[in-house]
């Protein structure tokens, strides 16, 4: 059997959109475009629709992600990767997809969307929040497709052990596709697990310049996989994904220049949140910061109402967890530049 046999037959047999941008001829009457390029202020105007899938960028991002470009999909963030992922493999209400909460949270939402099942596994406390493989392999069904494993997971900031992947996808292998998130990687003592897509066909990584690279607003992200899957994928990505915009910032952001700023800007992240995380651990209202190997932390605070209240009046947001009973107290806080870290401390240090 081959990987592919996973996915929905509806997807599997899916006739591709015949895009008229494929065409290279001088003098285009077969998109009904405008021929005129006004009204921007970009070189080639924006008139024409962009390339399907942007052939340099997604050269540039397999170079930089140390892949072939056959094994890349550029997608409109990592978020339509885990879409694309979902839609592709999982009919509703008869496959399931496996989450290890606390995660981040859109892996839920776009299985709900799609009316797969959701399997949960979670993670907890007790074991430092690390990922029991014998518990994970003994939740899966014949039918569970997609298992989600964030690594540095979001909200924890703990990574997981390449030994346990490796565990799940020669255990799953023919059955499920691990779908690694490396959404922080860059922020972490990890290396990618990418260069392991040509020995199981049963991983698909994502990834996203949205974090590290610093282009949140431009949506631009990865999806890496076999060359068999990606071509499926393809398939059912919508056919002018990207805007000439955002091909244009990617780029620019993945040019020798721009890599350089943003690596040395990951290295000063990686510092504050050292130093905040000691500051963090001296206050008397927080309880709890646990190690993190991406651009936040997670912290426990004595009470988080009284928290919230104060750091709001400071005009300082974080991301507090409510709802799941494990994350009691909870909060997910952005590193961010001195200063602004300064003020958090300043704010919750006067509740000493
Ligand atoms: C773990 C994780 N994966 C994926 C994403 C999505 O990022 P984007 O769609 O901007 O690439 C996020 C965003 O916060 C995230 O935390």
């Amino acid at each position: 059997m081959t990987i592919a046999a996973l996915a929905r037959p509806e997807v599997r047999f899916l006739r591709p959109y015949q895009s008229a941008s494929a065409c290279e001829f001088a003098i285009k009457l077969n998109a009904n475009e405008s021929p005129l390029a006004t009204g921007t202020d970009t070189a080639q105007g924006l008139n024409r629709y962009p390339a399907r899938r942007p052939s340099s960028l997604v050269k540039r991002m397999a170079d930089h992600y140390g892949v072939e470009a056959n094994n890349i999909l550029v997608t409109r963030g990592s978020s339509e990767g885990i879409d694309l992922m979902i839609r592709t493999f999982c009919c509703a209400g008869r496959d399931s997809v496996l989450l290890t909460p606390p995660v981040f949270d859109m892996y839920r939402l776009y299985a709900s969307i799609q009316g797969a099942r959701i399997i949960e596994v979670p993670l907890r406390e007790e074991t430092r929040f690390a990922i029991d493989t014998d518990t994970l392999l003994a939740a899966c069904e014949d039918n569970t497709k997609l298992i989600f494993l964030c690594s540095p997971n979001n909200p924890l900031g703990n990574v997981v052990p390449g030994k346990s992947i490796l565990e799940i996808l020669q255990a799953r292998a023919n059955r499920s596709i691990v779908v690694l998130d490396e959404a922080y990687i860059e922020f972490s003592d990890s290396e990618s697990m990418a260069s392991l897509i040509s020995r199981y066909d049963n991983l698909v990584i994502l990834r996203t310049l949205s974090k590290a690279r610093a282009l949140a607003g431009a949506r631009c992200g990865a999806v890496i996989a076999s060359a068999e899957l990606i071509p499926l994928l393809d398939g059912i990505l919508a056919p002018y994904a990207l805007s000439s915009l955002v091909i244009d910032s990617a780029e620019l952001a993945l040019s020798d220049e721009q890599l350089a700023l943003s690596t040395r800007a990951v290295r000063t992240t990686i510092n504050e949140r050292e130093r905040l995380r000691l500051e963090l651990i001296a206050c008397d209202a927080v309880s709890c910061v646990w190690p993190s190997q991406a651009n936040f932390l997670l912290v426990r605070f004595r009470c988080i109402d009284t928290v919230s209240v104060c750091l709001g009046n400071a005009g300082i947001a974080i991301r507090i967890y409510g709802d799941d009973i494990s994350m009691q107290n909870c909060a997910r806080i952005t590193v961010s530049l001195k200063a602004d870290n300064d003020r958090l401390i300043s704010a919750i240090r006067s509740l000493d």
